[in-house]
């Protein structure tokens, strides 16, 4: 099987108000990177090269400004957008071409993931999806998320949006991985009652033909999404506690690219003179073993 990468980044962000009166959330800071930077690390230690970012009209060229065509990351962005956030299933409408023949993770911009055997973890959903997969983590507030209900064996009973009422635990996070069959099954979702094609719809599609699987992501490792203002802060703390104490940076793509060998020395030393100013470029000489 072989995987493509989408990150949604567009929306209007309107819970982050007025930060996001000018400017995408995904280029607010979580401490010391964009936030598109963690969400773009997650494919890549996905081993993800091809990515598709989709964003509003207004945003776009930032994201080329920042990202470029991936070529220092070792990587190749392309760029599409969504004229109005009509859900996130229209990914796969407006990603149709690019996916064409491949199977899919799709990652909303605003989460971030970090923990023990990511990349495993990555690495088992992508192999063994005969489907798709959806990575889910129990939190305090079911009723903000689209919810999964297992049975007592843990096969998939339900999924719901937002429930009213309690049904489980269990959150479906924003990151997910389809077989080529999600573009066809994207075509026959309809909006809902708010006006979106919601992924829980085409989710369902997928439960009817018994082909969900749900990785319960475990209760030591970090979901956050990002898109409110404590969110945000909480995320930016977070991120700032680890890396203070471990001297190692969370969702930093120049890193990722140079462990999988798709840059070299040479080129992360030139990431890294760019970026010296800020300490950035000394964390990216200091894993050259250039200065201690
Ligand atoms: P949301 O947080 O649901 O929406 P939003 O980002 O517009 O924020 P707000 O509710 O504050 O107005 O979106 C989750 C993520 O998915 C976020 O990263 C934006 C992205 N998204 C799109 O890019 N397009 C869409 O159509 C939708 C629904 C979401």
């Amino acid at each position: 099987m072989k995987y493509k990468g989408i990150i949604l980044a567009g929306g209007y962000g309107k819970r982050l108000s007025p930060l996001t009166r000018s400017i995408s959330k995904h280029l607010l800071p979580i401490y010391d990177k964009p936030m598109i930077y963690y969400s773009l690390s997650t494919l890549m230690l996905a081993g993800l090269r091809e990515i598709l970012i989709i964003s509003s009209p207004r945003d776009q060229s930032l994201y080329k400004v920042l990202l470029g065509n991936g070529e220092s990351f070792g990587i190749n962005i392309k760029y599409a957008i969504q004229e109005r956030p009509d859900g996130i299933v229209q990914s796969f409408l407006i990603g149709e071409k690019f996916l064409k023949g491949y199977s899919s993770v799709v990652i909303l911009g605003d989460n971030l993931f970090h923990g023990q055997n990511f990349i495993k973890q990555l690495e088992e959903s992508m192999s063994n999806n005969n489907g798709a997969t959806v990575m889910v983590y129990p939190v305090s507030d079911p009723q903000n998320y689209g919810i999964i209900e297992f049975d007592e064996c843990y096969n998939i009973k339900s999924l719901y949006e937002k429930p009213k009422s309690f049904k489980s635990q269990y959150a479906i996070t924003g990151l997910y991985f389809y077989d080529e069959t999600v573009i066809d099954k994207a075509h026959k979702v309809t909006p809902s009652n708010r006006g979106e094609l919601e992924i829980t719809d085409l989710n369902k599609l997928y439960l009817m033909e018994n082909k969900l699987n749900a990785k319960i992501i475990s209760r030591g490792f970090a979901w956050l999404d990002t898109g409110s203002i404590d969110s945000l802060h909480d995320a930016t703390s977070y991120v700032r506690t680890l890396e203070r104490r471990q001297g190692l940076k969370i969702g930093c793509p120049e890193e990722i690219a140079w462990r999988k060998g798709w840059i070299d020395d040479k080129q992360l030393e030139s990431l890294a003179i760019d970026l010296l100013d800020s300490g950035y470029g000394e964390y990216l000489l200091k894993l050259l073993n250039r200065i201690n």
